[in-house]
């Protein structure tokens, strides 16, 4: 079995695609622009969309592309005096971050920049006296700790939370919010949240927030943008109907406060497609209060994740256990091992069980040998050797064992 590369991407939506074409002409219509201003412009829509879009535009006749290289409509030459964006600037930086065990995109994890950290702690140091819980933010946690404010961490990323244990940061509970045991009650001033961009985790983290923080207290919450994909408006409308119906009114939006640093796993897909950016994505900062204590019956929990983690330098491996009599063998084609998309809704998804951090994901029809040489390398062994104990303990033919190498290598090579 293998994976074709173009069951990578979801499917296009006609009326997404029509209103990120609207935004595009309309940011055009002010002043030629540069691919990557617009993509800044573009409420989170995906850079393949936006290249997509802007090709489509060319086509038809209504954009082109100059020689300096922007993007420009057919009428600018009419007012050229239109307000041109900046010059280059100094981009985010990732500083606060870059020593954590790296995201992974099954913990749809995107970092914050250190401008949005910062800009996050000034805004509680504003805002907010007291205790602050932290959910899914371990670098705002970490640098609230640092600057000496009380603050506890809620996060299910195993890695990232040894990491900080090691570090002496003790304040914090691993918990998968979407299936939570019970929390503290009404101990916390402040909250900052900031969930994978699912109706379900914001719904969770939601939850989550009302149960921990005080009548009065506050919730901050990144919020995705208008674009980011098809639904992203009716999402956003999903999360202020909930969290009003669960006693929270907004009294604050700072429209694209927070940048994104762009994860490795999100260079790479992008990389594929020709395209190497900077860090382009940002959210919204909603802020909320808590007004009243609503009881309503409580959300349909989910079933646990069950992916194994390994973690090779900062690179971390994820194994969903899968069994095989049929014994180990690799199932997709090493010319299509790098994920080309970061969606959730990518279809090769539902089919791949080893997965790093670098979006190398494939599929094999047995995880255990997998397992058992990942666990050999992150306890220091060299390849060769870890691949001969693996052979020999799972009783591996020579082709096998080659496969199993194979993996191994492409693992380590791609982790360095
Ligand atoms: C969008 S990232 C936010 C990271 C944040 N911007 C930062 O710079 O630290 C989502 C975070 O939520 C965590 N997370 C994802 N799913 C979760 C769940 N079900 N329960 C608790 N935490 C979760 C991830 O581990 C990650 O830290």
């Amino acid at each position: 079995m293998t994976q074709s590369i173009h069951n990578h991407h979801p499917g296009k939506d006609f009326n997404y695609l029509e209103n990120l074409r609207r935004r595009l002409l309309l940011v055009l219509s002010r002043s030629p622009a540069r691919f990557e201003h617009l993509l800044q412009e573009a409420e989170g829509a995906y850079p393949t969309d936006v290249q997509q879009v802007l090709q489509d535009l060319e086509s038809e006749g209504q954009l082109r592309l100059t020689s300096n290289g922007e993007w420009t409509t057919f009428q600018e030459a009419a007012h050229p005096s239109a307000l041109k964006p900046d010059g280059p600037q100094t981009g985010p930086s990732a500083a606060l971050s870059n020593d954590l065990p790296e995201p992974h995109p099954l913990d749809f994890d995107w970092r914050f920049a250190d401008e949005a950290i910062h800009l996050i702690v000034q805004e509680l140091r504003a805002r907010c006296i007291g205790n602050i819980a932290v959910l899914g933010a371990p670098t705002v946690f970490r640098c609230l700790v640092d600057q000496g404010i009380p603050a506890h961490l809620f996060d299910k990323n195993a890695a990232v939370l040894d990491y900080l244990k090691q570090r002496a940061y003790h304040t914090f509970t691993e918990i998968d919010l979407l299936c939570p045991g019970p929390l503290p009650s009404g101990r916390f001033e402040c909250v900052v949240a900031d969930p994978p961009w699912y109706p379900e985790h914001y719904e969770a983290f939601i939850d989550a927030s009302r149960t921990l923080l005080k009548i009065g207290g506050r919730l901050f919450l990144s919020v995705l943008p208008r674009l980011t994909r098809p639904g992203a408006e009716e999402t956003r409308q999903t999360i202020l109907t909930y969290a009003a119906a669960r006693g929270f009114e907004i009294t604050n939006i700072i429209p694209s406060a927070l940048t994104y640093v762009s994860p490795p796993f999100e260079k790479a897909a992008l990389k594929i497609e020709g395209l190497v950016l900077g860090h382009w994505r940002t959210a919204d900062l909603f802020e909320l209060e808590k007004k009243v204590e609503v009881h309503t019956s409580t959300r349909q929990l989910r079933e646990p994740d069950t992916w194994q983690n390994f973690l090779i330098g900062r690179v971390q491996v994820r194994l969903l256990p899968t069994r095989s009599d049929a014994g180990f063998k690799l199932c997709t084609d090493p010319q299509s091992w790098r994920l080309r998309s970061v969606s959730r809704r990518s279809p090769a998804r539902t089919t791949i069980n080893v997965w790093t951090s670098r979006n190398l994901a494939l599929t094999v029809s047995d995880t255990r040998p997998l397992g058992s040489a990942l666990q050999l390398l992150q306890a220091g062994s060299k390849v060769p050797e870890a691949v001969a104990q693996t052979s020999t303990k799972h009783q591996l033919d020579k082709s096998q064992s080659q496969q199993l190498r194979q993996i191994i290598e492409a693992i380590v090579e791609d982790s360095k």
